[in-house]
């Protein structure tokens, strides 16, 4: 037995089938329904299909203001264009880390016409100070995320915030996210560290992992979302079969939120402001 002391396991959460974009088929994993209790996330998409029906009209122009998306693909290429000359090729490994900040116009559109194409789109809040800064955007390459391997076998990518002492590929100050996918083999245990103030949620993509304490089952494609319990140092995974899962982790902004679509601020006023900003291509 370890001294670790695991939150426990809050909720069991479902993904809601969603159409978004051109078209899209995708799983609503974090929706709007649980932004405050996990603050300072709005959103988390899965997107995972093999056919083409299901992801070929892509993302194409949309705009955003006032958060930060952050894809991340285990498979397929996506290429994304905005209206401020930024533009990458997001493949299989990689994240696109973008802060829409005051607000650009942006496609996303797979560049593949069969195949599996599998990721996943998180939405995590701005400061309210933050919420009007200029965009920006990084792709960070499957090679510059670094990968924590342990004598168990246990892998992890480390795609922010730190893991075993290992800083991840990108690190934000006020919100310090941590974003990791975590590897487990067959019989193995990781004890994820989350620091006991951050709202932090598991999500389950591939097999079966018993998280917390109590110990609890999560099934594939399901989310835990975990309890702030005092004093608990993080939350432990264990494995009977092969299983992959996200840990994802965050200190709370504690502001208002106000979303209308792709637009995520503080107040009505601030959305009405958004919306014609927007409409007079102020972005
Ligand atoms: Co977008």
């Amino acid at each position: 037995m370890s001294s670790f002391r695991s939150r426990p396991v809050e909720t069991l959460v479902h993904g809601i089938p969603a159409t978004d974009g051109g078209g899209v088929q995708l799983l609503r994993v974090l929706g709007q329904n649980l932004q405050r209790r996990l603050d300072p996330f709005l959103m988390l998409d899965e997107f995972r299909s093999d056919d083409p029906n299901d992801y070929g009209a892509g993302f194409p122009d949309h705009p955003h203001r006032g958060f930060e998306t952050v894809t991340y693909m285990l498979a397929g290429r996506m290429r994304h264009q905005d209206n401020h000359g930024n533009a990458g090729l997001l493949t299989a490994g990689g994240v696109q880390w973008m802060t829409a900040g005051r607000g650009l116009v942006h496609s996303e559109m797979p560049e593949q016409e069969d195949g599996l194409m599998h990721g996943f789109q998180l939405w995590l809040n701005l400061p309210s100070a933050s919420k009007m800064i200029e965009p920006w955007y990084r792709d960070i390459p499957e090679a510059e995320i670094p990968v924590v391997r342990l004598d168990s076998g246990v892998s992890i990518r480390v795609v922010a915030g730190s893991a075993e002492g290992v800083r991840g590929a990108m690190t934000r100050e006020r919100t310090e996210p941590l974003y990791l996918d975590v590897h487990l083999p067959a019989g193995s245990r990781y004890d994820a560290v989350v620091d006991a103030a951050f709202n932090a949620f598991v999500y389950v993509y591939a097999g079966v992992i018993t998280l917390g304490e109590p110990a609890r089952a999560v099934g594939e494609r399901q989310m835990a979302l975990l309890g702030n319990a005092a004093g608990t140092d993080g939350v432990s995974l264990q494995a009977e079969t092969g299983a992959r899962a996200l840990v994802i982790a965050g200190r709370p902004l504690r502001e208002p939120i106000a979303q209308y679509g792709p637009f995520v601020m503080n107040s009505t006023e601030e959305l009405d402001q958004a919306i014609s900003d927007y409409r007079a291509g102020l972005f």
